[in-house]
């Protein structure tokens, strides 16, 4: 025992206080001091509805809601001593509220319980976080339109199992990112306003006897409705479970363009230069520059997936309503919500500096037999042939020049012939990489002028 004064804030029942590490286990101030902002606007919204509904004195309320600004302005210029004793935000926040304004303090915790209190302080800081990635996401994609945009013409292969499978256009490739990420918007808006229930005035889990009036501490903090059950409003964290979740997923997309990244980088591919800005370099071999940020980001899916599932885990065994457990939400919710924020903010960098390598990538598209599909669409079309039968005259066309070593444009039109007589000189045109692209104008295909289309739809809606 390190202490024999039992907690001031409830500790009525306690002869003794906390032995050391149970204060070590049952602390979580440090870290939930981030929900500082939160928790005072809170516990203003609070005092002022308690005035309203005449439970206390307007001059109380009054002393209460400047003292909690003061309270306010010390932590934000570091100037306030967060106590481990005092456990938490909430009880840190009141401790010094009495010491500022005295005994109204005291009044302040009437009708409302830290379960309310501390449901409602993290629905407003994951509020912050969705609105925040909804900018960062917007942000994103707007540097990939204009990527997208500036080369959507310009040729690259198209890969499945990352070999080459038919040309398409980078601004095609840019825009499918632009396609993912929009989902990820509409996830993190709709997590929004499913979340945006007030659970202030839900009190420990059965409400309250005090005549609160919950519309309005729920109307101040700008949410859309209070929660309609206590039980409920005390006890879910799936508001949180759903911004992971929604963050895993983006964190999953993010990871991908970045592998995308590290490949097209590489001295083999040399699709992209990435810009100084974004790209470290080696402290031993001077001809260095690695895609460091995108590794990172490659990387960050790990710990954010970790979180939800870690969250998870917190939450399915647990019987209605509050319990300890649910402390353990934040510091998973945090370390997701400042890792996806950098990601995001690293790859819009990185987006917006990077430099497409258009003769390397023109380059690349014709190369690995990348327009054979265009040459059997063309057996088809002109030669009326069945398409399986056209793929295997192609099949044979493509091992032709494999033995030859050479592309299948470089092949002869007596070779062809060879392998079939109904084709005729007209199949040359087929085979141009910016035939191939320009041909594929079905809707959402890779031509020019469908990449064109899908840029100025997005910029629309972008604004
Ligand atoms: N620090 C606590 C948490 O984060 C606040 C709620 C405490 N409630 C309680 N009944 N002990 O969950």
């Amino acid at each position: 025992m390190t202490d024999t004064t039992s907690n001031k804030m409830w500790g009525g029942r306690f002869a003794a206080g906390p032995d050391a590490i149970m204060e070590a286990i049952n602390a979580s101030i440090a870290f939930d001091k981030r929900l500082a902002a939160q928790d005072i606007a809170g516990s203003r919204a609070h005092a002022a509805m308690l005035a309203a509904t005449g439970i206390i004195s307007d001059r109380d309320a009054q002393a209460m809601r400047e003292g909690l600004l003061t309270v306010l302005s010390e932590i934000e210029a570091g100037d306030f001593t967060f106590s481990t004793a005092l456990e938490d935000i909430h009880m840190n926040v009141e401790a010094r509220l009495k010491e500022i304004v005295g005994e109204p303090a005291g009044r302040l915790h009437t009708g409302r319980s830290r379960n309310d209190q501390v449901a409602t302080d993290f629905r407003l800081w994951v509020r912050d976080q969705l609105d925040a990635a909804e900018g960062a996401l917007v942000a994103l994609m707007r540097a990939l339109v204009a990527q997208a945009e500036a080369g959507a013409d310009w040729v690259m292969p198209g890969f499945t199992h990352l070999q080459t499978a038919q040309p398409v256009t980078w601004g095609h490739h840019m825009m499918a990112y632009v396609e993912m990420f929009g989902r990820d918007l509409s996830r993190v808006r709709d997590a929004r306003a499913r979340m945006n229930e007030c659970p202030l005035g839900a009190a420990a889990l059965a409400g309250t006897s005090f005549p609160i009036d919950r519309e309005m501490t729920a109307q101040a903090l700008g949410f859309d409705r209070p929660c309609a059950n206590s039980l409920d409003a005390v006890s879910d964290r799936d508001f949180a479970l759903e911004f992971l979740g929604a963050a895993s997923i983006c964190a999953m997309h993010l990871s991908r363009f970045a592998e995308e990244l590290v490949i097209w980088s590489s001295a083999q591919f040399r699709f992209v230069a990435l810009s100084d800005r974004f790209s470290t370099g080696s402290s031993i071999m001077p001809q260095k520059k690695n895609p460091d940020a995108a590794e990172l980001i490659r990387a960050k899916v790990g710990r954010i997936f970790g979180a939800n599932v870690a969250l998870m885990m917190v939450m399915k065994g647990l019987p209605l309503a509050y319990s300890k457990d649910m402390q353990e939400d934040k510091e998973q919710v945090f370390d997701a919500a400042d890792n996806l924020m950098l990601a995001l903010a690293a790859m819009e960098g990185m987006v917006r500096d990077m430099e497409a390598q258009q003769g390397n990538l023109e380059a690349a598209a014709a190369s690995g037999f990348s327009t054979a599909t265009d040459l059997a669409d063309w057996l088809v079309r002109v030669a009326g042939m069945p398409f399986r039968e056209a793929h295997h005259v192609t099949g044979s066309l493509v091992a032709r020049a494999e033995a030859r070593g050479c592309d299948l444009p470089d092949l002869t039109l007596d070779e062809m012939q060879a392998v079939h007589g109904e084709i005729t000189d007209a199949v040359y045109d087929v085979l141009g990489v910016r035939n191939s692209v320009a041909s594929r104008m079905s809707y959402g295909g890779t031509a020019p002028a469908q990449v064109r289309a899908q840029v100025a739809r997005w910029k629309e809606r972008l604004g």
